[in-house]
C-alpha cells in the first residue's frame, strides 16, 4: 500500500511564543537537515498549503532524479493545472511544456504548479540558464496578486546558478542575498532546503522567516544557531523521525511539530519519469550522444563496487581517448536508467552511481 496523505497536514506545538503561519504571505522557509531527514517532503507539504491558500507553486531545483515531477501524480494536480518547464533541446512529446529560457510572466496564467526538473534538460548548464532566466523575470515582477511559492531543494544550487551569470562567487552571493531580501516585494515565497552548513547558509538563514529543523545528524546545529539548544534538547533534535521537525520563527517563537508524508512524494529508487509518463527526447547531436551513451553503459557494466561520474569520465578518457565531462556523464546515466546518489564512504561524501530501481 502507498503510504502518505493526498491532503498532507501538519501540526505544531509551540514551546516558546506562538505564531499563526499565513500561507498567502511571501515568506522564506529554510529547512535544515541531514540527507533523508524529510526536508523535501516537508517542503511539499507546506507547498500544498500555499496552493490551498491561493498561491502558485514553482518547483525549481529538484534532485538530479526529477523528484519535483512527482507533483503530477498528486491528487492536488488533478484539481490544479501543472506545466513542465524544460530545456531548449528537449522535446516533451505528449506534454506541452514551456521552454525555460523563453519563460515570461504571461506564462504564469497557464497553470498553478510549474515544474522545472533536471531530467528535462540536456545539461546542468542548460538548467542553470533556464533557472536564471526565470529568476530574472520573477524578481522583476513589480505588480502581483498571486504569490508564488518557489521550492528550491538544495539551496547551494541557487548560488551555483548565479555564479554562472555573475562569474565570481562574492558578487553572485551578494546579488543572491539582495534577491532574497527583495523577494517579498515581488510576491515570492521561498522554500529552501540544505544539508550543508556552509557560509551561503548563514547569509540566507538570516533572511528566513521560518527556520525548519529536521534531524541534523551527528554534526548538529551550526555555531550561530547554538542558542537554540537552550530551548530544544540536542538529543531530541538528533533523534527526529522524518515526520518530525522543530520550528523557529524570525520573531523567536519556537515549536515542535509533525507533518504528513505527501502521498505523491517520490520514493527512493523510484523511476519517476516513467511513473508519471514523461518521456523527454533529447536533441543533442544524436549520433555523438549515442556513442557516448554506449561508452557510459560499458563502464557501468564493467566497474564494480562504488564509483562516481568522475571515475566513469576518467575511465572513458583512458580507455577510449574521449573526453566526457562528469556532468555529461550524469546526463547519459539518466538515459540508461542510472542515477547518482550521495553516499558517505570512509567519512567522505561522494556521489556514487546507482541503477534506478536497483538495490
Ligand atoms: N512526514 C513523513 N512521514 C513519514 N515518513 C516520511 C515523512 N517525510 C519523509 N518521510 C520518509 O523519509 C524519506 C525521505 O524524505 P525526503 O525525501 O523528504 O528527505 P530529504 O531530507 O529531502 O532527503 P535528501 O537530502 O536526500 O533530499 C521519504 O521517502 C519517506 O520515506
Ligand atoms: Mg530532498
Amino acid at each position: 500500500m502507498v503510504k502518505g496523505k493526498t491532503k498532507p497536514n501538519f501540526e505544531i506545538f509551540w514551546t516558546k511564543g506562538s505564531k499563526k503561519i499565513n500561507f498567502h504571505n511571501p515568506n522564506i522557509f529554510f529547512c535544515l537537515g541531514r540527507r533523508g531527514s524529510g526536508k523535501s517532503a516537508f517542503l511539499e507539504t507546506i507547498g500544498y498549503h500555499h496552493l490551498q491558500n491561493g498561491c502558485k507553486i514553482l518547483d525549481l531545483f529538484g534532485s538530479k532524479d526529477g523528484e519535483g515531477l512527482a507533483w503530477i501524480r498528486s491528487k492536488v494536480a488533478e484539481d490544479y493545472d501543472t506545466k513542465l518547464i524544460h530545456g531548449e533541446m528537449v522535446d516533451l512529446q505528449k506534454h506541452k511544456g514551456i521552454k525555460g529560457t523563453k519563460f515570461s510572466l504571461e506564462d504564469l496564467k497557464k497553470a498553478d504548479i510549474f515544474i522545472s526538473a533536471s531530467p528535462l534538460y540536456t545539461s546542468m548548464d542548460n538548467e542553470f540558464d533556464s533557472v536564471n532566466h526565470i529568476f530574472d523575470k520573477l524578481w522583476n515582477r513589480t505588480y502581483w496578486s498571486t504569490p508564488i511559492f518557489i521550492i528550491i531543494r538544495e539551496a547551494a544550487n541557487l548560488l551555483y546558478s548565479r555564479v554562472k551569470v555573475r562569474k565570481n562567487q562574492p558578487m553572485a552571493k551578494a546579488e543572491l542575498t539582495y534577491m532574497l531580501r527583495e523577494s517579498r516585494h515581488s510576491g515570492l515565497a521561498l522554500g529552501l532546503d540544505s544539508t550543508k552548513h556552509t557560509s551561503i547558509d548563514v547569509d540566507i538563514r538570516k533572511l528566513t522567516d521560518y527556520l525548519v529543523l529536521k534531524n541534523l545528524g551527528m554534526y548538529g546545529l551550526p555555531k550561530d544557531l547554538h542558542w537554540i539548544y537552550s530551548i530544544f534538547d540536542p538529543n531530541t533534535l538528533q533523534k527526529f523521525n522524518p515526520n518530525e521537525y522543530g520550528l523557529v520563527t524570525k520573531e523567536g517563537a519556537m515549536g515542535l511539530g509533525t507533518f504528513d508524508l505527501p502521498r505523491w512524494h517520490k520514493r527512493k529508487g523510484e523511476h519517476i519519469l516513467r511513473k508519471v509518463g514523461v518521456n523527454p527526447k533529447y536533441y543533442e547531436s544524436e549520433k555523438e550522444s549515442e556513442q557516448a551513451i554506449g561508452y557510459v553503459r560499458e563502464v557501468c557494466e564493467s566497474l564494480t563496487g562504488n564509483f562516481t561520474p568522475s571515475d566513469i569520465s576518467d575511465w572513458i578518457k583512458e580507455n577510449k581517448g574521449v573526453e566526457i565531462r562528469p556532468e555529461g556523464v550524469g546526463l547519459y546515466l539518466r538515459r540508461i536508467d542510472y542515477t547518482t546518489e550521495n553516499q558517505s564512504i570512509d567519512g567522505k561524501q561522494m556521489r556514487t552511481v546507482k541503477q534506478i530501481g536497483g538495490s
